[in-house]
């Protein structure tokens, strides 16, 4: 694909999109890794005498004006990070938002209101699409994190002026492109989180190109039960028993690694430390819930990963949240920091549980995508990625 570095941006209005879906508590930012992750293009555009005119969403405000989702702490944050002056509309489009334009001088950066709070947004309506286009010379997508959204402001707006690729999505598409089409090897992938359905689709992809692949969090109960094994109150989806058989069976076919917990951390709640015990996994009792991965568990997967040369890990091992819970999680964060192999950390609850334990600065590469990246990994093409013009 064409990058932003591609093309004449001097003097031009460029419209980038970005991804400031960051998490807020009480108003606050509190993880802000989103946006410091696009400072690269934003930086490239205001050196090179661009207006630069910023689009994100916030949330899912379902096409109606929310007041606590407006992107105010996102620009004030972004100002700060940029040292200088961002200027915010407080509509997505309209006569005030091209007046703002309007007014912009090479370098100015201003940010549009939540792309999200217009009901044309997420039907990817043509004539927002138009009008954001309208808006802009040249459209830079850098949301990574949204680009598995056929949205206006990621896929429709690509239709209607030249459409290129910020640095950040750049990074991305070739750091998982690369991890994935031509992996280094032992490649293995890690796979958590709490629910098979979410994750079906991955772990059929990293059978047919990982070697080892390691499963852990709540899905592992499913694998148990189809096996027979009695999983007391832990997770279960009773309709992806057979499945899950398969998944083993196609792994053996193909002579991968399938690796499932040997032991597990109980409790009689996942919300807290309740007569929390670690048994084998024939010993869970009818009244408990597997809620991490046990010791044992961990040091068979820290030696795998310790053997690999690439690891992309997708999902946590238990409810890491819980601090009496999260030493599985914690054990797999670390034997990524400290393995030689390239590591991948593929977004979302993988990447908060990284920056939980601060490992995040150890690993090779944390994506800003939770969705968009496990789509990446599923091998699905992401619209606002296929929208842009190749080079
Ligand atoms: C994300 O946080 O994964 C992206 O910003 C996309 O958000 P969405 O799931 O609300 O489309």
């Amino acid at each position: 694909k064409k990058s932003v570095r591609d093309v004449d941006v001097a003097g031009k209005k460029v419209f980038v999109r970005v991804d400031f879906n960051v998490p807020l508590e009480n108003g606050a930012i509190t993880d802000d890794t989103r946006i410091r992750e696009t400072l690269p293009t934003i930086k490239y555009l205001i050196e090179k005498g661009a207006k630069v005119i910023l689009a994100s969403h916030l949330g899912r405000p379902k096409g109606e004006v929310v007041e606590e989702l407006r992107l105010t702490p996102a620009v004030a944050r972004l100002s700060e990070l940029l040292g200088k002056p961002v200027a915010k509309a407080d509509e997505v489009v309209g006569a005030s938002v091209q007046a703002q334009v309007d007014a912009l001088k090479d370098g100015d950066v201003l940010v549009l209101e939540n792309v999200r709070f217009h009901p044309g947004e997420e039907s990817n309506d043509v004539e927002l699409a138009k009008a954001f286009a309208s808006l802009a010379d040249l459209f830079v997508n850098d949301a990574f994190g949204a680009a598995h959204r056929a949205h206006a402001s990621t896929e429709g707006i690509a239709h209607h002026i030249p459409a290129v690729s910020g640095l950040l999505m750049e990074k991305e598409l070739d750091v998982l492109g690369k991890a994935l089409n031509n992996p280094e090897r032992p490649f293995t992938a890690i796979v958590g989180g709490s629910k098979v359905k979410d994750k079906i689709d991955v772990i059929n992809k990293m059978i047919e190109i990982a070697d080892n692949i390691i499963i852990g969090g709540g899905l592992s109960y499913t694998f148990f039960k189809a096996e027979g094994h009695e999983i007391g109150l832990s997770l279960c989806d009773n309709s992806k028993l057979d499945l899950v058989l398969e998944f083993k069976e196609k792994a053996k076919k193909l002579g991968k690694t399938f690796l499932l917990p040997v032991d597990i951390v109980v409790s009689e709640d996942f919300k807290s430390a309740v007569n929390m015990d670690i048994v084998g996994i024939d010993g869970i009792p009818a009244n408990k819930e597997g809620v991490d991965i046990g010791p044992k568990t961990r040091e068979i997967y820290a030696e795998v990963i310790k053997n690999s040369k690439l690891v992309v890990w997708n999902g946590p091992m238990g409810v890491f949240e819980v601090d009496d819970f999260s030493n599985g999680t914690r054990a797999v964060a670390q034997a990524c920091a400290d393995t030689a192999a390239y590591t991948v950390i593929g977004g979302g609850d993988s990447a908060a549980a990284a920056e939980k334990f601060h490992l995040a600065d150890k690993m090779n590469h944390i994506s800003t995508g939770g969705g968009a990246s496990l789509e990446f990994m599923e091998g699905k093409q992401l619209p606002g990625v296929v929208a842009l013009n190749d080079k």
